[in-house]
């Protein structure tokens, strides 16, 4: 057994919750020459749970990772190093990895050399690092703060023997400069800004990631410029509340300035995710309209349909606010795909205030949602609201607003049928032998029969034979 504790540090929720907007560190990589082979002739393997901000970060941790020697394994229970990057949004995404680690602890008695990391938003919550250290045979524990540090808390882990608890509860850094291994070479993802300020009341993020932090504009024009050179076809701008980009640089220049000068970088697609409502404006509204390369999908959560719900969420618009944003952008951009995400049984909800849910999402004309059960996050305002709705009755309000969103899916295929789609292709398709994929611009996965593999990472042409809830299929014309 390791000595336990050595080096640590561990979260709080009170002090996640301070905003200080002032001295936000912006971090330069700069590797410590001591750490330079540590991985040298060993392996590692990530898991990845939860947002696109994680997966990431992922890349960044793997960037590391094999600047110190470290080589990417397929197996995780046969790794020298495993990291799980971590994410607590909803109870059944913490489930998933408890069981993981309880995997990995059975194969940590068989292999003691045998590195085990959990990262990530898990360990930014109190209860959980508890019990990670109580239960768990991990190695290190750090948080969403200190990635950069990752070769000084292996070495420590290896050295000292001892189990490092690294978790910092400040408004979070920047860190740029950093190597990545990015999973894919024609679609990347960009982060242009971390963090959340909004504190919707069901939500633990702006606890786990900070405050919001925008990268400076240079920073992100320079990254997509590289990617353009280097043959990448499509960017996706990450943030939890990317509409609130730039607020926090004291400069005027907001998302849509943004959008408008990584237009002008060559890249061919770009995409954001994900958006506040009540922070989308009619600068990028615009810019979505006039910018070439912007793609006419957007995905603009609601949570609810009823205004005395969006009230106690904190979400800070209502139903018709929210309605007019999508009124314009189809004014705008006539053909944009919208999806959403939506949350039933919040603490409190009636059957009436669900209806109104059903009905904007007829109104809205979605063609795609990700919907959830309220899951209580300790820590959080609305995990201390009364709350007496039977789970059978959340499970009966989410199939009857699955069955609503499906028609939705499939309106938004059929709505393809016998037009020709650009699909940049991700490359073989799972749906069966001979047939290639990738997405449309309005974000439609596209099926076509093709086993020319030179097409993964190029934008082909695509007539629509078929439309299915999930997916369209088409014939290539090029
Ligand atoms: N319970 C259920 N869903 C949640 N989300 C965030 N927090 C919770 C929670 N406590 C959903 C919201 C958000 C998406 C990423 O996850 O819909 O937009
Ligand atoms: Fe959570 Fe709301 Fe921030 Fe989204 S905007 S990350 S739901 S607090």
């Amino acid at each position: 057994m390791k000595k336990e504790n050595i080096n640590i540090s561990l979260p709080s929720l009170k002090e996640a919750k301070i905003r200080k907007k002032v001295d936000i560190e912006t971090i330069i990589y700069n590797l410590d020459p001591k750490y330079k082979d540590l991985g040298k002739g060993k392996n590692y393997y990530i898991f990845t749970y939860g947002c696109q901000g994680n997966e990431a970060d992922s890349e960044v941790m793997a960037g590391i990772l094999e600047g110190i020697g470290y080589v990417k394994s397929d197996d995780p229970m046969n790794s020298d190093l495993v990291l799980l990057n971590t994410c607590c949004i909803r109870e059944n995404a913490e489930s998933r990895i408890w069981g993981v680690l309880g995997q990995l602890k059975g194969r940590k008695r068989d292999n003691p050399d045998m590195l085990v990391g959990i990262c990530g938003c898990m360990p930014q919550e109190p209860s959980a690092t508890k019990k990670i250290i109580e239960s768990y045979d991990a190695d290190i524990i750090f948080g969403t703060h200190n990635r950069h540090n990752l070769p000084k808390l292996i070495y420590e882990a290896y050295l000292n023997k001892s189990k490092v608890v690294e978790v910092l509860s400040n408004q979070g850094n920047i860190l740029e400069g950093a190597p990545k291994v990015r999973e894919e070479s024609h679609r990347a993802w960009v982060s242009i800004m971390y963090g959340c300020d909004e504190f919707c009341t069901y939500c633990i993020v702006p606890y786990t990631r900070g405050t919001e932090r925008s990268r400076s504009k240079d920073n992100i024009i320079k990254e997509v410029e590289e990617l353009v050179k280097a043959g990448y076809k499509e960017v996706t701008l990450l943030g939890q509340n990317v509409n609130a980009y730039g607020k926090d640089l004291g400069i005027d220049y907001t998302f849509g300035n943004l959008l408008y000068d990584l237009d002008k970088t060559g890249i061919e697609r770009i995409r954001y995710t994900t958006s506040h409502p009540r922070d989308l404006d009619e600068l990028t509204m615009r810019a979505m309209a006039e910018c070439k390369s912007v793609m006419p999908h957007l995905h603009l959560p609601v949570q609810s349909g009823n205004n005395d719900i969006l009230k106690i969420m904190n979400r800070k618009y209502t139903y018709e606010g929210y309605m007019e944003k999508i009124h314009r952008l189809r004014e705008l951009i006539p053909d944009i795909s919208i999806t959403t995400d939506i949350i039933v049984g919040f603490p409190g909800e009636t059957e009436e205030q669900f209806q109104d849910t059903l009905k904007l999402v007829k109104e809205a004309q979605y063609e795609g949602a990700f919907t959830f059960i309220y899951s209580p996050r300790e820590g959080t305002p609305a995990a201390s609201m009364p709350d007496s709705t039977p789970e059978e009755e959340k499970h009966d309000r989410l199939n009857r607003l699955i069955a609503e969103v499906n028609k939705g899916y499939l309106r938004g295929h059929e709505k393809f049928l016998g037009k020709v789609v650009k699909v940049l292709v991700d490359g073989e398709s799972k749906n069966g032998e001979g047939m290639m994929c990738g997405y449309s611009e309005h974000y439609k996965l596209t099926h076509f029969k093709s086993t020319d593999k030179s097409l993964i990472g190029k934008i082909v042409n695509v007539k629509v034979t078929e439309a299915k809830t999930w997916f369209m299929i088409g014939e290539l014309c090029d």
